[in-house]
């Protein structure tokens, strides 16, 4: 049985920790809303993912587009992970936290010439070219340096895979990766190359992804390329698997990394070469959560509002992939029922019924949760049950929000960039502050 809290994110006494503070003791001295993360969770998770493949051998470079902070940056290099990039802007901040080139690899499907040339002058470890047109331009860069840089195809393995429409990469029609049989001629035509060592293929078949069969799938379609250009008498020295690994946020499906690490390791037992991994959101998602206040109860006909001070602009995943993340109360004090201090057992329940489970249903009322931007789609949940004793001033807090939420957040409606915070026991460190809009004029005239 799976539990949606964690030992580092847990209720106390009716208060819900991170680690030694309580939510309600951490936005008494940071106004609300808030990210927060567990660093020992994030640890945990570190080791976690480290046990399951170096085991095996398989390297593991964050995708740091699930969270680029610099301070988590400098705690995924201390564990000597290396980091997949997708912009020079990614580069930027890897090479801020000490992260060396040697473990930098380029990834991404529309890089600029000038970041190609950012990263050859780096020196990074290797480039996951998308295009003919990328490794063409790439080639006839080259022209100017004389260190060699290493190449993987990333290819396009065409297969299904049962995640949202817009986390998918890894399926015909995709603008992302090379198709087989072009694979095939650009690894042939490149092969002798002076400077462009050919030297691996890449995969990245779409995120938070349950289930070990597309990758089982997708892998024998890589290795069958490996094969060929093989027997043509080419080498093909490391496989980029990409990330993916899905996580649980509430409905009980997640794949572990000793599911897929097995499965990745049966996969290419015969494959004589380095295998890497790319994982984001399964190393960073649980380890955050978002505080936010209740602003408003509205009631109202034909249904009531839950209206937080955190919106869209700060959490952006329900409106674009109607992502549902379980929104908890910090303080169960009040309510009828102390059950959401229990442990909260995300097998039993769907996350929109994540409160219901543990409440009476005279003791729910159900609300649209919605943030204040003015746009219909600054909507959180639909009908989502929470306690009717919740008022305007409750903190409200939305778990597994580590990984994809405040690396996508904006300044829309002219609201501040809000600020994010580590703990570490009873510790408290702000590791981003509040952007104001006072501090984004200065960049306007
Ligand atoms: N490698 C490549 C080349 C990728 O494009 C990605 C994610 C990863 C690795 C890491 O995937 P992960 O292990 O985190 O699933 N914003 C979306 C997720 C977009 C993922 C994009 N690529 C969301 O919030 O769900």
């Amino acid at each position: 049985m799976t539990t949606l809290l964690t030992e580092q994110i847990y209720y106390d006494n009716n208060q819900l920790q991170i680690e030694a503070c309580s939510i309600s003791s951490i936005a008494e001295q940071i106004p609300t809303p808030f990210y927060c993360y567990s660093k020992a969770r994030l640890l945990t998770n570190i080791t976690h993912c480290k046990e399951a493949f170096e085991n095996y051998g398989i390297d593991i470079h964050y995708a740091m587009k699930a969270n680029s902070n610099l301070h988590i940056l400098r705690l995924m290099n201390q564990q000597g992970l290396g980091v997949d990039m997708v912009s020079a802007g990614e580069m930027r901040r890897a090479e801020a936290a000490g992260i060396p080139a040697n473990r930098m690899i380029f990834s991404g499907v529309g890089k600029s010439e000038t970041e190609l040339r950012q990263a050859i002058e780096t020196g990074i470890c290797q480039f996951n070219v998308e295009s003919a047109e990328e490794l063409a331009l790439l080639a006839s860069l080259m022209n100017e340096y004389t260190r060699p840089v290493n190449i993987a195809l990333r290819v396009n393995p065409n297969v299904a895979v049962d995640t949202h429409k817009h986390i998918t990469t890894g399926t015909k029609g995709n603008k992302f990766g090379i198709e087989a049989t072009q694979t095939l001629s650009l690894f042939r035509q490149y092969a002798d190359h002076p400077l462009l060592n050919m030297n691996g293929l890449a995969m990245h078949i779409g995120s938070q992804i349950c289930d070990t069969a597309p990758y089982h799938q997708a892998i024998s379609r890589l290795l069958e390329l490996v094969n060929i250009l093989e027997a043509e008498g080419m080498k093909v020295s490391s496989l980029d698997l990409g990330g993916g690994f899905g996580i649980d946020y509430g409905d009980g499906q997640k794949l572990s990394f000793e599911a897929v690490a097995k499965t990745i390791a049966e996969a290419t037992t015969d494959f004589n070469g380095k295998v890497v991994i790319e994982p984001g959101r399964s190393l960073i998602a649980d380890a955050g959560v978002l505080v936010s206040r209740v602003n408003y109860v509205k009631q109202a006909e034909p249904r009531s509002f839950l209206i937080l001070d955190a919106a869209m602009n700060d959490l952006m995943r329900p409106a674009l992939y109607q992502a549902i993340h379980p929104l908890v109360a910090a303080n169960t004090t009040d309510y009828d029922s102390n059950a959401q201090s229990s442990e909260l057992k995300s097998s039993e329940l769907k996350s929109s019924e994540l409160n219901s489970s543990e409440l009476k249903r005279s003791e729910l009322m159900n609300v649209d949760v919605v943030g204040p931007v003015c746009e219909s789609t600054d909507t959180f949940a639909r009908d989502y049950p929470v306690s009717s004793r919740t008022k305007a001033g409750d903190l409200m807090v939305f778990l597994c929000t580590g990984a994809y939420c405040s690396v996508m957040s904006s300044g829309y409606n002219s609201r501040d960039i809000i600020p994010e915070v580590m703990i570490s026991n009873d510790e408290i460190q702000i590791i981003r502050q509040r952007i104001t809009q006072d501090d984004l004029m200065k960049f306007e005239v």
